[in-house]
């Protein structure tokens, strides 16, 4: 039976093939991920990874939601697989925002669930490192977010030679728009909305393909290479950048008015994080989105917000194009050898006593000879063998060698056995 496409098996290494997908290297990443959120003093959260269909038919935009994986379930509810985790928080925090004092910084690593094209760096289902901020509206905020996730990015090894944070803002462009569209529009909303996402798309769409989608809202493409090319930094795109530069990392930021963001509900700046050999897609992006929890709260709530989203695919495919996955060897504390069967019971309490102590122990299930029990310490990658016998007088003695300096060591008494470390 084969799995579905675009979806992943993660194996523990060593690896069965050099396509699978690790599950140490995810864990390795997981645990940078949380290390460097709690370090900005952020909290993690999770929520469900079903949820009702509406939460993003609504507010997501047209790309995420032609992405779902919705069906009706057995109540006839129309739900969805999460396709990514910003509505969910939005709603979990409307909820009880109330009980939190403001800012709240929240992370969580959910997997998510696209039903999209499958390429390089883009599958059907991706882990996401989510950082939001609610209730600071205050650039300050941006700021300390994309520090956030520089900081993140350095934690793998990667400097500012492998990426950039593209930095641009909702604002400049709806300015740009603004200043270009005069009298009143019936769609207004709408064609505002596919001018984005044209912008969004122009670094991947042909240009005379762009130009004429320009063209059907009034607008031609050099006057929007133009404005691109400009790069001026707005007030608050100034700022972000002074805070940044008290910080040192002036070097991991650029303003790129290219980025837009594709999602429907980013309201004023927003950025991207790309590899600098442009190599690969976006490997991080985020914004505001300051409307977000008014809408899913019906207006119960109403608190600015930004956050941004990682993902596990890009990432892990940079970091071995760069050379910076560690090596993954499994390592073991004690191999306890069973010689002779009739101290199995003996063993199994050794084993058991070792484990409490908090040592990884590993042991022959059924009988076996003593070289392949000792060929599968080797395998294991052992530090140290462990076998009981008996001593001529009958007492349990442990014979106890260390793998990796050959010193071996006799331990005659049962305080011995049981201190053993
Ligand atoms: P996004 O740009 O859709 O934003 O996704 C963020 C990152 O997740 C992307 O840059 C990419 O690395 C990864 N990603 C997205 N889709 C896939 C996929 N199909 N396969 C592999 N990786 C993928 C969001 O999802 C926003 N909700 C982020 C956010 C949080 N904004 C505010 N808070």
């Amino acid at each position: 039976m084969e799995r579905l496409p675009g979806f992943r098996d993660f194996y523990p290494e060593p690896l069965p093939s050099a396509d699978a997908w690790s599950c140490d290297a995810r864990q390795y990443i997981f645990d940078k991920w949380r290390t460097i959120a709690k370090r900005y003093a952020f909290r993690e959260y999770d929520g469900p990874p079903l949820e009702p269909l509406e939460l993003y038919t609504l507010k997501s935009g047209e790309e995420i939601v032609g992405q779902l994986y919705n069906f009706a379930d057995k109540g006839e509810r129309q739900v969805a697989m999460r396709p990514e985790m910003t509505p969910t928080l939005a709603r979990m925090v409307s909820a009880t925002e109330r009980q939190y004092k403001k800012p709240i910084k929240w992370f969580a690593v959910p997997q998510l669930f696209r039903y999209e094209r499958q390429q390089k760096g883009r599958l059907r289902e991706h882990f996401q490192f989510n950082c939001d901020i609610f209730g600071e509206a205050d650039v300050s905020a941006d700021a300390e977010l994309i520090a956030l996730l520089i900081d993140s990015l350095r934690a793998f090894g990667l400097t500012e030679n492998d990426f950039v944070i593209r930095l641009s803002s909702r604002n400049a462009w709806q300015d740009f728009y603004k200043q270009r569209i005069t009298g009143e529009q019936p769609d207004a909303a709408q064609r505002e909305y596919q001018f984005f996402q044209i912008i969004d798309k122009l670094e991947r769409e042909k240009p005379e393909e762009s130009e004429k989608k320009l063209a059907a809202l009034g607008f031609s493409l050099k006057e929007v290479n133009d404005f691109i090319q400009s790069g001026a930094p707005t007030t608050e795109l100034d700022s972000i950048l002074k805070n940044l530069a008290a910080r040192g990392l002036t070097e991991f930021v650029k303003i790129d008015y290219q980025v837009i963001r594709g999602l429907a509900y980013y309201t004023g700046v927003v950025f991207e994080a790309f590899d600098k050999k442009g190599d690969f897609r976006a490997i991080a992006g985020g914004g505001r989105y300051n409307n977000l929890v008014k809408l899913i709260s019906g207006g119960k709530a109403d608190l600015p917000a930004l956050g941004f989203g990682m993902g596990d695919v890009v990432l892990l495919e940079l970091l071995k194009a760069r050379g910076l996955l560690p090596k993954f060897d499994a390592q073991i504390d004690f191999f306890c050898m069973i010689e002779d069967e009739t101290l199995r019971a003996e063993t199994l309490r050794l084993i058991q006593e070792l484990r409490v102590q908090g040592n990884i122990v590993e042991y022959s299930l059924t009988p076996a000879k003593s070289d392949k029990q000792f060929k599968r310490a080797m395998e294991l990658n052992a530090i140290h063998t462990m076998k009981l016998e008996r001593g001529p007088t009958g007492a349990l003695v442990g014979r106890l060698k260390n793998l990796k300096t050959r010193e071996e060591k006799t331990i005659q008494s049962p305080e011995g056995l049981s201190g053993l470390n």
